[in-house]
């Protein structure tokens, strides 16, 4: 068949593709390339499909066309409870364990479902919580669900679906948790979508783990039936930062056939009946440890109950919202009065997300000098990525002590009280912090995040609105003070989907 595009053009484009949005197209899959192109030069008004390539690979393309192509060259195919043998083992096996450790200390689960498609994926966890409420009852829950996709996330925020999203579930799971509309569809029970909270994000991006978009201190990440779609490069790029994104001892799930690839050095592989998981060590000493091929019996799907209200504690609210974590106060710089091998070796070790590590310098740190502020934050950050929330907040407490004129340490300590719930405490603290550096970007953007849970939208669209000036000061790759690595291009773009979904009357 006559091509539409040279072979030249196609190269580059494959190129900017895999770069843009992760994804592998060799030359046996350029006719679909093609294709998405051809109707995305008509789609946007462009003359012929040459001007709609140059545009893509003449520069950064925008979000928008990224979107747009995201929607022609990704496969959204999903489907409830999809390889069960997943929702058997987290349910029966990696829930409980979380649960036994976590006895007497915070009762936090953080799953995140990255590249979620349409919503099947993550309403299915949402709904395996809800059967396992009764051992899950006063359990802080946060289910986060993104894609690069925004009309897969559209449809997936209606929570509207029909009987093809259904062909591998149990008798009674639909009638339990679906209402029939009478037109062939089946709406999710509104207790349910409540308890998911969606957001686009591009894998490829560096935007995480962060603060802003609650992709830290994560127990689980299911990225399954994404990774087989990219390059082998971003793929091992993608993972090594969900490493950084997982508690010690969290784990990774991905689908069967993505398992036999290099990608995971560093994860420790477990071995269930027609399963791998992959896990991040240390921290979370398991049962299984020393034993890889662990023999557990994956019973079928239990029978599920009779449908009853949540018992759950509230879902996450408004988005965007801060994650557990908070930003540490920035690396020492070379030639920086308190530079020393300890607290460089332990920034080091905490952004490769070594946690356990990172915290054994900081003590050798604090042993040459207790008062180390620095040295004091960054333990506080590393107890917030380990869920450890009140040892963090005690961290902050210290390290303002020693410097209790630093805006970035009583940001800090807001984050955390943020994270325990205490959204008043956690105000001030950020009130504290702007008293103290008014151009604390990120201050003013909790604090709509915060007005913006309370409802007081006049109120948080002005913070924003100053957030989003004081953006201004900024290139897009500049990095945002206080903030892990977030670029003000980013943040930018985080504001402009929050606060549009807002004046479109949509708070969730
Ligand atoms: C086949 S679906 C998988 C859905 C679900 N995880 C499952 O296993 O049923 C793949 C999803 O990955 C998303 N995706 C592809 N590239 C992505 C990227 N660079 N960033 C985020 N999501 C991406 C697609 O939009 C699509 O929704």
């Amino acid at each position: 068949m006559k091509r539409l595009l040279e072979e030249s053009e196609l190269e580059k484009l494959s190129a900017d593709i895999a770069e843009q949005l992760g994804l592998h197209f060799p030359p046996s899959k350029w006719k679909t390339l093609e294709q998405a192109f051809a109707t995305l030069a008509r789609e946007q008004g462009f003359q012929d499909i040459h001007d709609c390539v140059a545009q893509f690979t003449s520069g950064p393309p925008g979000k928008e066309m990224i979107e747009s192509l995201a929607g022609y060259l990704t496969i959204a195919e999903t489907y409830f409870l999809r390889e069960a043998q997943y929702f058997n083992i987290l349910e029966q096996q990696i829930i409980p364990e979380i649960v036994r450790k976590r006895q007497g200390g915070e009762r936090r689960l953080r799953i995140w479902s990255a590249g979620c498609a349409t919503g099947e994926e993550p309403y299915s966890i949402a709904i395996l919580l809800h059967r396992m409420r009764t051992t899950l009852s006063n359990w802080e829950i946060s289910i986060l669900a993104t894609d690069i996709n925004p009309n897969s996330l559209a449809k997936a925020r209606e929570g509207v679906y029909t009987n093809w999203s259904f062909r591998n579930v149990p008798d009674g799971f639909q009638q339990a948790y679906f209402r029939n509309t009478g037109d062939g569809q089946f709406e999710l029970r509104p207790e349910i979508r409540e308890m998911v909270k969606f957001a686009g994000c591009n894998l490829v991006e560096d935007c995480y783990p962060s603060l802003i978009n609650d992709t830290n201190a994560i127990d689980v990440i299911f990225c399954r039936n994404v990774l087989m779609y990219l390059t082998p490069q971003i793929a091992a790029r993608i993972v090594a930062r969900f490493q950084r994104c997982l508690l010690d001892g969290g784990w990774l799930f991905v689908s069967p056939c993505e398992t036999a690839n290099p990608f995971f050095i560093g994860l420790e592989p477990i071995n269930f009946p027609n399963a791998i998981i992959y896990r991040k060590g240390s921290g979370m000493k398991s049962d299984h440890q020393g034993n890889k091929a662990i023999s557990i019996p994956t019973p079928p799907l239990k029978p599920l109950p009779a449908y009853r209200p949540i018992q759950l504690a509230a879902p996450s609210p408004a988005l965007p919202r801060t994650g557990a974590a908070s930003p540490p106060p920035s690396r020492p710089h070379p030639g920086d009065h308190c530079e020393t091998p300890p607290l460089q070796e332990a920034f080091t070790l905490y952004e490769q997300g070594a946690y356990e590590e990172a915290a054994e310098k900081v003590a050798l740190q604090l042993v040459l000098n207790s008062r180390d502020s620095r040295a004091l934050a960054l333990l506080c950050r590393i107890y917030a990525n380990q869920g450890r929330l009140t040892e963090a907040l005690q961290m902050s407490d210290q390290a303002l002590a020693g410097d209790k004129l630093s805006a970035g340490l009583h940001y800090l300590r807001a984050v955390i009280l943020l994270e325990q719930g205490k959204d008043e405490e956690s105000a001030a603290a950020l009130k504290k912090a702007l008293y103290l550096d008014q151009d604390l970007v990120l201050a003013h953007f909790t604090l709509a995040n915060l007005e913006q849970r309370k409802g007081q939208l006049k109120e948080s669209q002005r913070y924003f609105d100053t957030a989003l000036s004081l953006l201004d000061r900024y290139q897009p790759d500049d990095l945002i003070p206080e903030s892990d690595g977030m670029s003000a291009g980013r943040l930018k773009e985080i504001i402009g989907t929050t606060t549009s979904r807002l004046q479109q009357g949509d708070q969730g």
